[in-house]
């Protein structure tokens, strides 16, 4: 489902990802972890299509394109952009209208209980309210998007940082169960977010080992 074969990848010429290769089964969960700044991020950008490596291949889904890989894989970036529209709309992103599917992925999140109390519920606008988000509110929007888009291969970086440790545990849950038959590639700097996991890597010198 993910296969990275001899990648590398630098910012100018900061070597960020060295000669990596990776492959990963349909279904397969993998945790990433390491030291900040080591490149995870960077790491989940190159399967996500978001950047293009310098060299070597990069096949997600069938895919090798980014633009292709892009549209093919769901993400939860660290810091979550919303667009100022409505959390509808930010969750839906122009897919295809599905009401039924959108409550449903409110709840998995652990939205609905905020959400109820918004003057227009899940119609409200989030321009005006963008400053008034909290960061695991933005996250778990985050989180309802990438279920919406439900792409065989979920990718997350450090997707619950936000939350406190009841309310993460309470949504990595959520995910997991959401997620049984995907592919999952998860980064996080805490060990117990991976428990179950079918292999976790650290990534280091541009590695995984
Ligand atoms: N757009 C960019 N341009 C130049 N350098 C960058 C860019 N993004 C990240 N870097 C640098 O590349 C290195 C790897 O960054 P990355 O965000 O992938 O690390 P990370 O492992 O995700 O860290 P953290 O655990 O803190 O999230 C860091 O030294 C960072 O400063
Ligand atoms: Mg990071």
């Amino acid at each position: 489902m993910i296969e990275l074969n001899d990648v590398s990848f630098s910012y100018d010429n900061k070597m960020i990802i060295s000669n990596l290769t990776l492959s990963i089964k349909k279904g397969e969960k993998i945790g990433i972890m390491g030291e900040s700044g080591c490149g995870k991020s960077t790491l989940l950008k190159l399967m996500a299509g978001l950047y293009r490596a310098d060299c070597g291949t990069v096949m997600v889904d069938g895919e090798s394109e980014p633009e292709k890989i892009s549209r093919k894989v769901s993400v939860v970036m660290q810091s979550p952009m919303l667009l100022p529209l409505s959390i509808y709309d930010n969750i839906t992103m122009g897919h295809k209208y599905n009401p039924k599917q959108v409550e449903k992925v409110v709840k998995m999140a652990r939205l609905s209980s905020w959400v109820d109390t918004l003057p227009d519920r899940i119609q409200t606008y989030i321009g005006d309210r963008a400053d008034e988000l909290s960061g695991g509110q933005a996250q778990r929007i985050a989180i309802a998007r990438a279920m919406y888009k439900d792409s065989e291969v979920l990718l997350l970086d450090e997707p619950a940082s936000a939350l406190d440790s009841e309310n993460s545990k309470s949504v990595l849950d959520a995910i997991m169960e959401y997620a049984i038959d995907k592919t999952v590639v998860h980064v996080t700097h805490q060990s117990k977010h991976l428990d179950g996991y079918d292999r976790i890597y650290v990534l280091k010198d541009g590695v995984l080992k």
